[in-house]
């Protein structure tokens, strides 16, 4: 069988192209990855010399190259990743949000049925739902929580789902969605929260925490979103929607503080700095679903897996230093410069 996996240099396609070709060393996996700011080929240089893997570089929304790809491999299973991801950029130029996360995804979806794909697969995310109150403890997202997106990312990937929904109702295409929570892990870009603490605490730079630090992000590991992916895709019913978590509940503030004390740095390094314009108060997942379904659950616990996160960034510091370096500062003085 071959898979194409969509932004598979980005932090979460890379650990599932990973993770799948060990689960599955007998399918051939094909990348298909832009490599914009947030792509690494370097993550994927231990793969590229095997004879079941392969990475194109290219955009989804190339309509001409997409169809060229589907007609040369026949993939049999698409998992689209391909994505842009981080909040606060899409606050500063949604265009490119609306670009790829949606025209793409359609792109895809009409490679999808022209050429007779079996699945295609949307990675979307539990920020489609809006946010929760952080004094109902007891409310949590479920599959049916209504859309209500706060930010372009968010109403971008919300979009997203709503046009496999509608290719699956339309044009019977057998599409599945899950939406995950927070991830961390390996290889995450360090502009998103957990690898910038870590980055800048190791620089002994300063830790800037938007607003007061307490809302609340529900984190999973990031192997485990790999596993509810392929237990999605072997089990999952067409035009169904999963929803994907651990039951994690953090507040931002005591991420940050558990860094710094893994790391021995001190407190005073954390910086209170504006918040972000309609910053989402709580995520929180209900994931019965795809645990009565599909038997899923998250098997790494947070204390064990934060401290892998931490170790793998002391142990890989080129890899992200690299970036650091890079065109990361310029973004990284627009967003927090004069803050
Ligand atoms: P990422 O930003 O690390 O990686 C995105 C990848 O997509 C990059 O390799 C980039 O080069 C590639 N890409 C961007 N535009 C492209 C285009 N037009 N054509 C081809 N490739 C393109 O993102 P991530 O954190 O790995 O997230 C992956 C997916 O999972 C996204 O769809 C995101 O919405 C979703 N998601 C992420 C999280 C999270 O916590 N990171 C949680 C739930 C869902
Ligand atoms: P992020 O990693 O950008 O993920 P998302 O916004 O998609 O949940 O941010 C996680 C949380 O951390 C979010 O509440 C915003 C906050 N945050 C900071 O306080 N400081 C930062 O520098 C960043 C990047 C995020």
């Amino acid at each position: 069988m071959t898979i194409l996996v969509t932004g598979g240099a980005g932090f979460i396609g890379a650990n599932f192209i990973r993770y799948w070709l060990d689960a599955h060393p007998l399918d051939r996996v094909v990348c298909l990855d832009k490599l914009t700011y947030a792509g690494n080929l370097s993550t994927l240089r231990p793969l590229l010399g095997r004879e079941n893997f392969r990475f194109v570089r290219g955009d989804i929304c190339d309509r001409d190259a997409v169809d060229a790809l589907f007609e040369e491999e026949r993939p049999g299973v698409v998992v689209n990743f391909a994505a842009e991801s981080h909040v606060d950029r899409s606050i500063e130029d949604p265009g490119v949000f609306l670009r790829t996360n949606v025209l793409g995804a359609g792109v895809l979806m009409d490679a999808c049925r022209k050429f007779g794909a079996r699945r295609f697969h949307q990675v979307s995310t539990d920020e489609v739902y809006g946010d929760l109150p952080l004094d109902r403890p007891d409310l949590l997202f479920s599959e049916t929580t209504p859309i209500h997106a706060s930010s372009p990312y968010s109403a971008s990937k919300a979009s997203a789902d709503l046009l496999a929904l509608a290719y699956f109702r339309t044009y019977g295409l057998p599409v599945t969605i899950s939406r995950c929570s927070n991830n961390y892990g390996p290889y995450q870009f360090p502009e998103k929260l957990i690898p910038l603490m870590i980055a800048n605490a190791l620089a002994d730079r300063e830790l800037p925490v938007y607003g007061t630090g307490e809302n609340v992000r529900d984190w999973l590991y990031v192997e485990d979103h790999c596993r509810a992916i392929d237990a999605i895709l072997s089990g999952g019913r067409p035009g169904e929607i999963f929803n994907v978590g651990g039951h994690n509940e953090m507040r931002n503030i005591d991420i940050v503080r558990l860094i710094l004390r893994r790391l021995g740095k001190p407190e005073s390094l954390i910086r209170f700095v504006a918040d972000r314009k309609g910053h989402d108060l709580r995520y929180a997942i209900d994931p019965a679903k795809i645990h009565a379904e599909l038997g899923w659950l998250p098997e790494t616990r947070f204390e064990d897996g934060i401290a892998r996160t931490v170790d793998w960034y002391l142990e890989n510091r080129g890899w992200w230093e690299e970036i650091v370096s890079g065109e990361y500062r310029n973004y990284y003085e627009r967003m927090y410069g004069g803050r």
